[in-house]
């Protein structure tokens, strides 16, 4: 709880049946009234996934100019057309909780927020972008599905047409890998190379364990978060196994086991000091990746003025008009 709510004790009230709200399973629209904590928390996780979307598109577009074919070519600017506008709605979804856009992107350029850290790994070959669709994809699916009942309204809307598109972008890229795993040895080969390079980083994608997890306590209490990063993670290693069996590629983890007491697939240990390095902006491609939003927004300051100029003559004309 946030110092303002404590100072107010007409708060403690509408703190009450704010929580009696969410228990009771209702949304929560913005203009409703919320603890300004919940708020907070609300804007920097809707504004990581917007920038995630965004940055996202990076790694992907680097390969439609080498795509193999032109149906891969037009189906990978479709999906990363799909993550500009799940960017947009997410976006948005923020300003409603009071965040402006500018504001919001003014730190992603400024190296200060935060994105899934799976976006400053670089894409090497092809069977990359088969992978990320299959392994980030569908990571992204496992966590938004669950959003799209998160407490605040227009972030779980936001979240029905994403997880849609989600589904799209997943088959799109395990149908890559199940083409590429029927090929070549070549083939193969690179498929296996993309597969050894993108398994852990994803199994990252969940975030930290639940033991180092700091905001997953007041997230789930408030049911922004409706299951902790490990039980995701979990859920995600499920799915992801035996889809794995049935194209023949091995995950790199000789410790991954299936436990029949639980039913889940158990894993070896994840290097959690190179995720926090990452987090930290020393991945391999930190940098890179946010200098070239930047140049692609610098580069888009004359569509931006000229809507602003085309907005303002027709407010004009509408004034003239009447
Ligand atoms: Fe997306
Ligand atoms: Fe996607």
């Amino acid at each position: 709880m946030t110092p303002t709510v404590q100072a107010h004790p007409e708060d403690a009230a509408q703190l009450a049946a704010f929580e009696a709200r969410i228990a009771a399973g209702e949304y929560i629209e913005p203009k409703d009234w919320m603890p300004e904590r919940y708020r907070r928390q609300l804007i920097r996780m809707m504004s990581q996934h917007a920038h995630s979307e965004c940055v996202g598109m990076l790694p992907e577009g680097n390969w439609i100019s080498r795509a193999p074919s032109l149906r891969r070519k037009m189906t990978l600017i479709a999906k990363v057309q799909d993550e500009a506008g799940h960017g947009h709605y997410i976006y948005c979804a923020t300003e409603t909780l009071g965040a402006s856009r500018d504001e919001l992107l003014d730190e992603l350029h400024a190296g200060k927020a935060k994105y899934s850290s799976i976006f400053n790994y670089p894409t090497l070959n092809w069977a990359d972008i088969g992978v990320i669709g299959w392994f980030v994809d569908g990571a992204a699916i496992v966590n938004q599905t669950v959003l799209a009942k998160a407490s605040y309204g227009p972030y779980a809307r936001s979240m029905i047409r994403i997880c849609k598109e989600e589904n799209f972008h997943k088959r799109q890229g395990y149908e890559i890998c199940s083409v590429m795993s029927a090929g070549t040895d070549a083939q193969r080969a690179m498929l296996q190379d993309a597969v050894n390079r993108w398994w852990w980083p994803s199994l990252m994608m969940f975030g930290p364990p639940d033991a180092a997890s700091s905001n997953s306590d007041e997230l789930l209490r408030w049911k922004v978060k409706r299951y902790t990063n490990d039980e995701l993670r979990q859920r995600f290693i499920n799915l992801t196994v035996p889809q794995a069996q049935a194209i023949n590629v091995q995950l790199p983890d000789a410790a991954l086991a299936y436990d029949t007491t639980s039913g889940n697939w158990q894993s070896g240990p994840i290097d959690w000091d190179e995720f926090w390095a990452v987090v930290k902006g020393n991945g391999p491609l930190n940098r890179e990746r946010v200098a070239a939003r930047k140049a692609a927004h610098d580069n888009g300051a004359w569509v931006r003025a000229a809507a602003e100029a085309y907005a303002a003559k027709q407010a004009a004309r509408a004034t003239a008009a009447a």
